[in-house]
């Protein structure tokens, strides 16, 4: 009889094992490619705070920073296979999908000033983006600012013809690329989580980024110089793999599209503080020195890439090129 008793014990507790409980929380991993202690970084702990306690619990927000899971390159294919369930990539890596639309976040000077890039962002530019994404099993949240980039080398960048030659690492966008060559420079796509040894070993001489993913980089150790030349974007979509999105409850969907439509707020609103906070500390620690462009300087930047708005119409579609030059005006 005991052995009984011992017997129905066991097969209880092997029920209940392989059962979930009714009170396990639905994972959710959201994986990304910079330092927790970034505008996108800071979001996702946003997004984590506000979407576990507005779903009192029943998700859980697992966030994978600094590449951990994924680099660039493999992260859009583990979304699509389910591996991992959020991201937020920079709008310049989104070609891979069939996407290359999204790099025209990446044209140089298309934005004079921030409102007019929450003007394309929030406005039918950037709805019709994240509706396409659709297609590719993947639903588009949000966009999420990080900031105005800069560029740095190893030598002054004050005139485009100091950068003749220089190996440039860029994300894998062909705008970029095409805007460092008109430039006079090499571009290497590399990704992110590489491109930090890629300057120290000296496989690149400079690179562009925002101040906030350059000092947490600690890309100001090797590289002497940086040109505040704001001359183009670096923003996000928050992404997640549609089947699992849909798949949730309704009522945890709507809570986390609440806590979502929160955290943009909150990353948008700490971006700007945290590009110039890092400036602020890389400009103390004194390894890099940040020039300025005079007005001359910069007209000479300006012209000097006009072209790539042209060169790349093709493949951006002149008419979204058109559109973005009324919305961005
Ligand atoms: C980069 O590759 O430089 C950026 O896209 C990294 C990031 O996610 O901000």
């Amino acid at each position: 009889r005991g052995g009984l008793a011992a017997l129905v014990v066991a097969i209880v507790a092997v029920a209940f094992a392989a059962a979930p409980a009714a009170a396990d929380p639905i994972v959710l991993r959201f994986s990304h490619v910079v330092a927790p202690d970034t505008p996108k970084g800071k979001g996702a702990e946003k997004f984590k705070e506000l979407a576990e306690a507005a779903t009192g619990g029943r998700v859980r927000i697992e966030i994978h920073p600094n590449s951990e899971l994924y680099k660039d390159k493999e992260e859009l294919e583990a979304l699509q296979l389910g591996a991992v369930e959020m991201l937020a990539p920079s709008l310049a890596k989104f070609a891979p999908l069939g996407l290359p639309e999204f790099e025209i976040f990446d044209l140089p000077f298309a934005f004079p000033s921030p409102k007019a890039l929450d003007r394309v962002t929030e406005g039918p530019i950037g709805r019709t983006l994240l509706a396409r994404l659709k297609d590719r099993g993947i639903v588009g949240l949000a966009f999420w600012d990080n900031g105005f980039k800069l560029m740095s080398a190893d030598r002054p960048l004050r005139r485009p013809e100091d950068f003749r030659g220089l190996r440039m690492r860029i994300q894998a966008s062909r705008v970029l690329e095409a805007q460092m060559r008109a430039l006079g420079a090499v571009p290497q796509a590399i990704d992110f989580a590489d491109a930090r040894r890629a300057l120290e070993t000296g496989l690149v001489d400079g690179t562009e980024n925002t101040p906030s993913n350059m000092a947490t980089q600690k890309m100001d150790e090797v590289q002497r110089y940086a040109t505040l030349s704001d001359h183009g974007y670096l923003g996000y979509a928050v992404i997640v793999n549609q089947k699992v999105w849909e798949a949730l409850p309704a009522d945890l969907r709507a809570a986390l599209e609440r806590a979502m439509r929160e955290a943009t707020v909150y990353a948008d609103g700490i971006a700007r503080a945290e590009n110039e906070a890092a400036l602020a500390a890389m400009i103390a620690a004194g390894h890099t020195t940040f020039l300025r462009l005079t007005p001359e300087e910069r007209a000479a930047w300006v012209a000097a890439l006009e072209p790539v708005r042209a060169e790349m119409a093709s493949r951006l579609g002149p008419a979204l090129i058109a559109e973005l030059r009324r919305a961005a005006a």
